[in-house]
């Protein structure tokens, strides 16, 4: 059974304010991208890792992914996650299993890529998720409150979002011919119900770096967890 990791690293930041894709910024001495890139190459049961890149950075991101020995290529996403994520999972050639990680979540651990593998093993389709500590506010357009959904039937999504091949192409396929766009690829699975999907525990570490001052905490958690970045 082969499991594909396959690395979106093709957005430009542009929340973040900072002068460069947010892939690029550094904490402990390496990139996110090769934190994130690394997680996957150092886990035993990943055969091989695709990146999708942002076309104008595709020579910088072969440049620093280029030791990972799972890296089998390199290529050019789209103008939105969505079409990175299609881009890279019709570069898949063979697969059973595909897990669609976000560049930005560098801190993804072997346990949480482990449980992604062994929920890939039950189901066709898991989602790392955290439990929401927070109240969350269904508003309208007018900012009036109009739904407090019970917290405990509410879950924060984070990647990997982890796929059979064959699911996720033809949920992309759909969405595609359908015009439907998306957040998440969960979001794809779901919006065409091509099959349940299932969350498994991420953890609060895997925190996307959005805003700049989500740097600083990942400095800060790098710094407390002690996160290999052999
Ligand atoms: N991503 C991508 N292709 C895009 C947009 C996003 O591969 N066209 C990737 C990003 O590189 C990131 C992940 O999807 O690893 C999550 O996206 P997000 O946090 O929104 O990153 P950016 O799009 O880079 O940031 P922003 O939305 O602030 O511009
Ligand atoms: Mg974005």
């Amino acid at each position: 059974m082969k499991n594909i990791a396959l690395i979106l690293a093709s957005g430009t930041g542009e929340r973040s304010g900072l002068n460069q894709p947010k892939q690029f910024f550094e904490v402990g001495g390496q990139t996110l991208l090769e934190h994130s890139v690394g997680a996957f190459d150092r886990h035993v049961l990943i055969d091989d890792i695709i990146v999708v890149a942002h076309h104008d950075f595709l020579e910088q991101t072969v440049a620093l992914t280029r030791r990972f020995k799972k890296v089998i290529k390199v290529i050019a996403g789209g103008a939105t996650r969505q079409e990175s994520s299609y881009n890279g999972v019709f570069s898949i050639e063979e697969a059973e299993n595909v897990l669609i990680h976000d560049a930005a979540r560098a801190f993804v651990s072997e346990e949480i890529i482990s449980t992604c593998i062994d929920g890939l093993s039950k189901h066709d389709a898991v989602c790392a998720a955290i439990e929401a500590s927070d109240t969350i506010l269904e508003v309208n357009e007018t900012g009036k409150i109009i739904c407090v959904p019970n917290r405990n039937f509410l879950r924060c999504a984070q990647t990997p979002q982890c796929f059979k091949l064959e699911l996720i192409k033809l949920a992309h396929r759909i969405a595609r011919t359908n015009g439907q766009i998306v957040t998440d690829d969960c979001g794809l699975v779901l919006a065409n119900n091509l099959a349940d999907v299932y969350v498994v525990a991420g953890s609060s570490c895997n925190l996307k770096i959005t805003y700049s001052r989500d740097l600083e905490f990942a400095r800060w958690i790098y710094a407390q967890e002690g996160i290999s970045n052999e």
